[in-house]
């Protein structure tokens, strides 16, 4: 399976903050935001990937996170000049994702939650449709919803709904077979003018190949569009961090738990970054014997 990152969009909630800097590149407590997309394909099993952002944007990225070598990652970059939706992902990418199934991931979404690398492995095997990922919030309207049956089988999917249906969010990672070229392809831009994830997931349920799985009360799904959504984001992490002596998200320990590079290249990766707690966490785990 592929990967795809979209970092792209204006920010311009977070204005005037994202008028100098792309909104994915902001901190959320101790690292860039775009770090937590990442682990989550590097969760899934995924290395190569492709970040797909603004012309202005995108060399920003490249200099953070370079070929992705040092994390046994392949990693690419692709412009998208203008923003035309989140389906669009799927074009720029198709180079990228060839004949192979594909996650994409929004460069804004947090997740953590116990059991998801495991969760994410199994989904993203053997892939026969789609698979969404819902979540339960207070504010559906502002997000894709889901709507299900009895027994919890998805049968609608609207985007911002001024009604919806339930309280499931679609949240922003999705996995689809190579048939998500074929629609994109065939895709229609919306009344608001762009290419909508929504219409794309709507293609599968008709077609009875849309799975969702909903991340129970237990797990975490952060929004990071708003001052307050991005502050509280941050208390989260340092929350989560100081308690447990953990770092969540944190790409070295990550690219050596998973197996993509070992023990001693992950711990010179942290003496790089050694005068930073988030270094000196990475040569901690790494500490021979
Ligand atoms: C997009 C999608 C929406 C999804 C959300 C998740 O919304 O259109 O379906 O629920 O991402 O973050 P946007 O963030 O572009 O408003």
């Amino acid at each position: 399976m592929k990967g795809l990152i979209l970092a792209g969009g204006h920010g311009t909630r977070l204005h005037p903050i994202t008028l100098g800097v792309s909104k994915q590149l902001l901190p959320v407590y101790d690292k860039p935001m775009i770090y937590y997309p990442l682990s989550v394909l590097m969760l899934a099993g995924i290395t190569d990937i492709q970040i797909i952002s603004s012309p202005d944007d995108l060399p920003l990225f490249r200099r953070l996170l370079r070929d992705g070598s040092e994390l046994g990652l392949s990693l690419s970059y692709a412009e998208q000049d203008k923003p035309r939706g989140l389906a669009d992902a799927f074009r720029i990418g198709a180079d990228h994702i060839g004949d192979d199934s594909v996650a994409l991931v929004l460069g804004d979404n947090i997740f953590h939650g116990p059991g998801f690398s495991g969760m994410l492995q199994g989904s993203a095997a053997d892939i026969d449709g789609c698979v969404l990922f819902g979540y339960p919030v207070r504010d559906p309207e502002r997000y894709g919803v889901g709507e299900v049956d009895a027994r919890g089988r998805l049968v609608g999917l609207e985007e911002k709904p001024a009604r919806p249906r339930s309280n499931l969010a679609i949240t922003g990672l999705y996995l689809y077979d190579n048939t998500v070229l074929d629609i994109v392809r065939d895709l229609r831009p919306s009344a608001r003018g762009e290419l909508e994830i929504t219409d794309v997931n709507r293609v599968y349920l008709e077609r009875g190949r849309a799975e969702l799985i909903s991340l129970g009360r237990g797990f975490v799904w952060l929004d990071t569009g708003t001052h307050d959504a991005l502050t509280e984001a941050s208390q989260y992490v340092q929350i989560l961090e100081h308690r447990q002596g953990v770092r969540i998200a944190c790409l070295e320990e990550i690219a050596w738990r998973m197996g993509f590079i070992d023990q001693e290249a992950c711990h010179r990766l942290g003496r790089r970054l050694a005068q930073s707690p988030y270094g000196q966490y990475v040569m901690e785990v790494t500490a021979a014997g």
